[in-house]
């Protein structure tokens, strides 16, 4: 018998296509030309069967939804004690790109924030691992959880760093306390690179799937972190993921989430799921509006609150 469920997603897409409110993210010249209307769905299970719907093979920059990633492949390459010395795991009740640090400690507040996520990219790799080496390590390893090498959007990586005043600022603060030790404008340049990963919606659902089976990639079979890694990076995911939208989020979804600038939401339901979504608008907390919609009717009908 053939499967309800794309029927199922493209019937949601259709009532939530409706939901023209919010708005592009234009700090990036090149993301401001995305097209606004681009809507897509991806569901894989953990077995690695993936049902999309929607624009689900376009490509995105993944933006801040690369940031659990790099966090958690800072936590395979340093261990917790030296990633924790570093970054803490509070949620920041800021905006994604605020200069500020813990007080008295001096740590970013988490690594899902800009400050947080630009001190986790240099602790990924091996201790004196050179800037290459450290860069092929975040990219190998990010694409790793996605199944297949990803690529560089250069054209919107330049775009961004012409525009990069803010994460230079705060890479300048981080050199200033010593929580990085690397030449500040590498560390933004790279850190922009990161961001401008190209994927899929369906490669979305394949990284969360990664994550939601215990950081075993179900379609190539690698264990590409442990499954004590998944779990700190899920929890951070939950109270900081979405920023200040996290309250409504695990209320309403209920399941660790990130978001990014581009329109992407990735949401993992521990040993069940992994969620993508993508379009483009973005409400004021920089979450997609119509991806907020999609994943809020999933939860809803599937069941997939964690509570
Ligand atoms: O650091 C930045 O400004 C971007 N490259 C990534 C920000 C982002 O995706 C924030 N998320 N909603």
């Amino acid at each position: 018998m053939r499967s309800p469920i794309p029927e199922y997603l493209d019937e949601v897409l259709r009532t939530c296509a409706g939901d023209r409110a919010g708005a592009v993210a234009d700090y990036v010249p090149e993301l401001a030309a995305a097209d606004a209307e681009q809507l897509a769905v991806a569901v894989s299970a953990v077995d690695g069967t993936v049902y999309e719907a929607g624009d689900s093979r376009t490509s995105f920059t993944i933006q801040s939804i690369s940031k659990p990633f790099t966090y958690a492949l800072a936590l395979a390459d340093r261990g917790y004690e030296a990633v924790l010395a570093k970054i803490g795991v509070e949620p920041s009740g800021e905006a994604f790109n605020e200069l500020s640090l813990e007080e008295g400690s001096a740590r970013p507040r988490n690594p899902m924030i800009n400050v947080g996520a630009l001190a986790a990219h240099t602790l990924a790799g091996p201790p004196g691992a050179s800037r290459a080496e450290r860069f092929e390590r975040v990219v190998s390893g990010i694409s790793a959880f996605a199944g297949r090498r990803l690529e560089i959007d250069e054209a919107v990586c330049r775009s961004e760093m012409e525009t990069a005043h803010r994460n230079l600022a705060i890479a300048h603060m981080l050199r200033s306390y010593e929580v990085i030790e690397e030449d500040a404008p590498h560390v933004v340049e790279d850190y922009v690179r990161q961001c401008s990963l190209l994927v899929t919606t369906r490669d979305l659902a394949l990284m969360a799937a990664t994550l939601a089976n215990g950081g075993v990639q179900p379609v190539t079979g690698e264990q590409v972190v442990s499954r004590d890694v998944v779990r700190q990076v899920l929890s951070v995911m939950t109270t900081c993921g979405m920023y200040d939208a996290a309250g409504d989020w695990v209320t309403t979804v209920g399941i660790p989430a990130k978001s990014g600038v581009s329109g992407g939401i990735l949401g993992v339901l521990s040993g069940q799921v992994g969620i993508g979504v993508f379009s483009p608008r973005l409400d004021r907390h920089g979450n997609s509006v119509r991806g907020v919609r999609v994943c809020e009717r999933l939860s809803a009908d599937m069941g997939l609150h964690m509570m």
